[in-house]
C-alpha cells in the first residue's frame, strides 16, 4: 500500500515542456497509486498570465496524451493545481508565491513541506534559489530544491552554479536529477550485485576483461538543435548518465543502505578517475558527427534546424575510461553514445576473462544488463536471456515484477518526497566528473575535427572500432 505523502510543489517553469511531458504525468501516476491523495497542491509558475482554470486545462490536455483514465479523474486531480504568474527576477512575485503556498498549505493540510522544482533554464537556478531564501518562502517542514541537468557546462560554471544554490540550500536539501538514476535497471544494480555473490566476486581486475556502456539513439537531434549546439554528446551523456552508470556497476559494495555510505563509495570511485594528458585524449577518445544516411534521405547534423553549417559539435563519442584503484586498475571501461545509430539501445556489457572458471563461471562470459528491456529481456549471458543461458550465477526477481516498473521521474519524485537521496547526484561526484570531462573538451576545442565522419544508421566512425581493437577487444553490441 502506498503511503500518502504531503507537500506543496512549486514548479518554476510550470508552463514548459518538461513540466507537461514529465512532471505532471508522473504526479498523476503518484495520485493514482495513492502516494499523492488529499494533502498536496501544485503551484505552476511562469511569466505568461494564465488563470488557474486555463492551467488546469493544459494539465488535463497533457495527461490525455499518456493516459486513458476518465476526464473526471483527471479533472479531480487538476483541482490540486494553481497558477501564479511570476518572473524569476522580480522579488515582489516571490512574496505572492509565498502567500499562495501558505494558503494552500492550510487548505490541503500539506504538512508545511515544500518541493521547489526548477523546470526552467539553468541560468535562473541561482536567482530562484536565492530569492526563495531571501523572501522567506521556506516553510517549517522540509524544503527540498530539485534541479535538472545540465549542472553547468564545465567545472568552472558548475562551481559557480553550485556556489549560488548552496548559499540558499544545504547540500542535503538539493536533489539533482539524473533521470538514468530513476531507471529500474540502474536502481536494481545494487540488488543484483548483492544477491549474486559470484558476480560480485568477479567484479574486479582479476576477472573482468573490460566493461562496456552503450547509450545509443536512432534519432537525430530533432527539434533540439539549438540546445545541442551548446552541449554535444560528451556533456549531454558522458559527464552525467554514463558516469553515474559506471558508479552503479563499479563502486565498492556499501556496508549499509545509507545514502551517505553509498555516495561515499561513488565519490571515491570518481575521485580515482585516471587523468588524461592532452595527447592521451587523442588515444582514448573518439568523436563523431552524423552525415546523411547511405540513401541521402536523412539530414546531416549540419543541415538540422538551428545548427551552424560548419558546426563542430559532436553527436557521437566513444572513449576508454580507467580508474586508479586496486580493484579496477587496468580494466578499460569503454563508453559510447551517439545519435543516428542503427537503433536505440542502452546497455552495460561486462566482459569476463578466462579466469572466471575459478568461480564456476564459463570462461569469457559476457553479462549484459539491458537498461531498457529489449524483447522482454533484462539480463543476458552471452546474448541469451540469463534464465536460458545454462549458467546459474545470476538470479533475479521474476520478470513480471519488472512489468510494474515505475517510470523514472515517478520513482525519483517518491524519493524526493521521502527524503531518500540515494538516486541523486551529489556535488562531490559532479566535481570529479566535470574535471575529467573538461580535459577532453579542452583538447577537442583546440583541434578542428573532420566532420561529418559517420553515416546516419551506422555504428559511428571507424575510429570507434579501432579504439577497442588496439587493446585486442571489440564492442559486444554491434547491431
Ligand atoms: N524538456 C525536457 O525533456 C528536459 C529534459 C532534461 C532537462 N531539461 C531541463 O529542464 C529545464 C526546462 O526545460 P524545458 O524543456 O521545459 O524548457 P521550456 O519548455 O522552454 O520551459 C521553460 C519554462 O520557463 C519559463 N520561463 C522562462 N523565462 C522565465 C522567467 N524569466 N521567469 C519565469 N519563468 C520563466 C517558461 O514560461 P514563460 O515563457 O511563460 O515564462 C517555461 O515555463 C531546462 O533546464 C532543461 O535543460 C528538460
Amino acid at each position: 500500500m502506498a503511503k500518502e505523502k504531503s507537500a506543496i510543489f512549486i514548479i518554476f517553469g510550470g508552463s514548459g515542456d518538461l513540466a507537461h511531458r514529465k512532471l505532471y504525468p508522473s504526479l498523476f501516476r503518484l495520485y493514482k497509486s495513492g502516494f499523492l491523495k488529499d494533502h498536496f497542491a501544485v503551484i505552476g509558475t511562469a511569466r505568461r498570465p494564465w488563470s488557474d482554470d486555463y492551467f488546469r486545462e493544459t494539465v488535463v490536455t497533457s495527461l490525455k496524451d499518456y493516459f486513458d483514465d476518465s476526464e473526471e479523474v483527471m479533472t479531480e486531480f487538476a483541482k490540486h493545481f494553481f497558477y501564479q504568474s511570476h518572473d524569476v527576477n522580480d522579488s515582489e512575485h516571490y512574496i505572492a508565491l509565498k502567500n499562495l503556498a501558505s494558503k494552500l498549505d492550510d487548505q490541503f493540510e500539506a504538512g508545511h513541506n515544500r518541493v521547489y522544482y526548477m523546470a526552467i533554464a539553468p541560468r535562473f537556478f541561482g536567482t530562484v534559489a536565492e530569492h526563495i531564501n531571501s523572501e522567506g518562502l521556506k516553510a517549517s517542514g522540509y524544503n527540498r530544491l530539485v534541479i535538472e541537468k545540465p549542472f553547468g557546462r564545465d567545472l568552472d560554471s558548475a562551481c559557480e552554479l553550485n556556489g549560488n544554490i548552496s548559499k540558499a540550500f544545504p547540500e542535503n536539501d538539493i536533489y539533482r536529477i539524473d533521470h538514468y538514476l530513476g531507471k529500474e535497471m540502474i536502481q536494481d544494480i545494487p540488488n543484483i550485485r548483492k544477491n549474486n555473490p559470484k558476480l560480485e566476486q568477479a567484479l574486479n581486475n582479476k576477472y573482468v576483461s573490460n566493461i562496456q556502456i552503450t547509450l545509443a539513439e536512432s534519432l537525430g537531434v530533432e527539434d533540439r538543435g539549438g540546445y545541442y549546439e551548446t552541449a554535444g554528446v560528451l556533456r549531454d551523456m558522458v559527464q552525467n548518465h554514463i558516469m553515474q552508470i559506471i558508479g552503479a556497476v563499479a563502486s565498492d559494495e556499501p556496508e549499509s543502505e545509507d545514502a551517505d555510505v553509498i555516495h561515499k563509495n561513488k565519490t571515491e570511485l570518481f575521485s580515482s578517475l585516471k587523468e588524461l594528458s592532452p595527447e592521451e585524449v587523442d588515444q582514448a577518445f573518439v568523436r563523431g558527427q552524423y552525415d546523411t544516411d547511405n540513401l541521402g534521405d536523412l539530414k546531416a547534423y549540419r543541415q538540422e534546424d538551428n545548427v551552424a553549417e560548419d558546426s563542430n559539435i559532436e553527436t557521437f563519442v566513444a572513449g576508454k575510461i580507467e580508474f586508479d584503484t586496486d580493484r579496477w586498475r587496468n580494466v578499460p571501461f569503454y563508453v559510447r553514445s551517439g545519435k543516428r545509430m542503427p537503433k536505440k539501445s542502452s546497455r552495460i556489457d561486462i566482459v569476463l576473462n578466462d579466469q572466471v572458471k575459478e568461480l564456476g563461471i564459463r570462461p569469457n562470459s559476457v553479462v549484459t544488463l539491458l537498461i531498457e528491456r529489449e524483447n522482454g529481456h533484462s539480463i543476458l549471458i552471452n546474448g541469451v536471456n540469463y534464465k536460458e543461458a545454462g549458467q546459474d550465477f545470476i538470479k533475479f526477481p521474476e520478470e513480471a515484477e519488472f512489468d510494474k516498473a515505475r517510470e523514472a521521474y515517478e520513482s525519483l519524485i517518491i524519493d524526493i518526497l521521502s527524503g531518500n537521496r540515494v538516486h541523486f547526484t551529489l556535488w562531490d561526484e559532479l566535481r570529479s566528473t566535470w574535471k575529467y570531462i573538461d580535459t577532453i573538451r579542452q583538447r577537442w576545442d583546440s583541434q578542428t575535427p573532420e566532420f561529418p565522419n559517420y553515416l546516419s544508421g551506422s555504428m559511428g566512425p571507424d575510429a570507434s572500432e579501432m579504439l577497442l581493437e588496439r587493446d585486442g577487444n571489440s564492442w559486444v553490441w554491434d547491431d
